[in-house]
């Protein structure tokens, strides 16, 4: 049976216009392969030049998307206008027209996912997202339907191309932080905002969507724990590294007795960890089932043609009628399922680093190891290193590296050093995160 599929895109910016090119370079070899036809009838951004510079004919350009949204002949609209404002609106309407929807937008299924998806199973449409999470890595296929059979202890994630590039070109180039994040933006991996990126957020929203599958819950996006890497400098990269340890961006959802640990911060992992091997632009997505045990997933996280590669997956899979049949068997389990709840941040047991700035002068060294001490907490090493180059003498990093701590006791040690007269800039923290264990309770 054959199975045309006329399509709708909205958005042709870095993620479009490679769909643009992978439906022109590859569509024959597609429907050969799967008999699904993709036929792209119309494209909409408000920019028509970039719908012409990546090869569309005039007559299928709008500078509308209602063009789109409205058109009585497409089955599927495409959404890569990013946003949560008008691609809501965009992506709801689409649906009350009665079109399937695939799209790349993590921010709105993050944090208007349950209604969106309300809405399509209202409508009997299905809402299609592979491209939302960890770019060509196909993530929720594996993670929604592959592993399946299993309870999820454990989803732990290198869930953002831009800081992993960040962190890898300064720990292994001696980059910049700058300089890292203006490649990347050059590259297409960086949200148009890249505040997103370095604050942890594109990585909480993947992580959201994500453990929505894994636990089959719906997420409260609020109740994430959220570190960036926009405080972390190569210093600290360089003590992790004389330690044996890698400074990763990690995404982490742990099911623990104390309910759903949701957590992203910069993170120490050991050179042998599961996830320390991965550089650049790639993503790694470790996930643990209590039957299949320790599974990996690694490839391209960012950019447009792994991107694009996901969000025509989606549309194949539309248009062989599957994604439609399992969207609305899968997404009526969480409708069923009670609210989860979130272990919190302060019951966490971890080995920490903090890197202070302080003073160079006798007797400070006791001073932050008696507060450490006061709150229970065990030191492994305190190192003080040469001030950073061309900071001046005064002014000297004191590493130091904890036992396994309750965070709640490391928040309030910190709290105290932070207002030490001698502590002359906030301090970083970064927690060891150890290989999580395969066959957790
Ligand atoms: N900006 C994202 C990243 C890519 O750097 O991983 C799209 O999700």
């Amino acid at each position: 049976m054959g199975a045309g599929l006329r399509i709708g895109l909205i958005g042709c910016g870095t993620v479009g216009r490679g769909v643009v090119e992978i439906l022109a370079a590859e569509g024959s070899e597609i429907a050969r392969k799967t008999s699904a036809t993709l036929e792209l009838v119309r494209v909409a951004d408000t920019d028509t030049d970039k719908i012409r510079q990546a090869g569309v004919p005039e007559q299928c350009m709008t500078s509308d998307a209602s063009e789109v949204i409205e058109a009585p002949d497409l089955d599927v609209v495409v959404e890569l206008v990013g946003g949560t404002t008008v691609a809501r609106e965009f992506v709801l309407k689409a649906l009350a027209a009665g079109k399937h929807v695939v799209t790349a937008n993590k921010a709105l299924l993050a944090h208007h996912g349950k209604e969106i998806y309300a809405e399509a199973v209202r409508h009997r449409r299905c809402v299609a997202f592979e491209s939302s999470c960890a770019g060509g890595i196909p993530i929720i296929l594996a993670v929604r339907q592959g592993l399946v059979a299993n309870r999820i202890s454990a989803l732990h994630g290198i869930l953002n191309g831009t800081c992993n590039y960040i962190l890898s070109e300064m720990a292994d180039k001696g980059k910049s932080y700058a300089e890292a994040l203006a490649e990347a933006q050059e590259a297409g991996f960086a949200e148009v905002d890249p505040t997103l990126d370095v604050n942890g957020t594109d990585t909480a929203h993947k992580l959201a969507i994500l453990a929505s599958i894994a636990f089959g819950v719906d997420v409260d996006f609020d109740r994430l724990h959220i570190e960036g890497i926009e405080h972390l400098d190569a210093q600290d990269l360089a003590a992790g590294q004389e330690m044996g340890y890698v400074c990763k961006l990690l995404g982490i959802a742990d099911r623990t007795p104390s309910g759903l640990s949701l957590r992203v911060h910069p993170a120490f992992v050991r050179e042998d960890h599961a996830l320390a091997g991965n550089r650049g632009s790639f993503n790694a997505v470790s996930v643990y089932g209590n039957w299949v045990g320790h599974t990996l997933y690694y490839g391209r996280g960012a950019g447009s043609r792994p991107t694009a590669s996901a969000v025509v997956a989606d549309l194949v899979d539309i248009a062989v009628g599957n994604q439609p049949r399992v969207f609305e068997a899968y997404r009526n389990l969480n409708d069923k399922a009670a609210p989860p709840t979130y272990a919190p941040i302060d019951q966490l047991e971890l080995r920490y680093y903090v890197r202070l700035m302080v003073v160079d002068r006798p007797g400070v060294m006791a001073q932050i190891t008696r507060i450490f001490g006061e709150n229970a907490i065990s030191l492994r090493a305190v190192v003080q290193h040469e001030p950073p180059e061309g900071a001046g003498g005064e002014v000297v990093p004191v590493m130091v590296l904890t036992d396994v701590a309750a965070e709640g006791r490391m928040r309030s040690a910190l709290a105290e050093v932070a207002r030490m007269d001698v502590v002359k800039s906030p301090p970083v923290m970064i927690r060891v995160v150890s290989e999580h264990e395969e066959y957790a309770s």
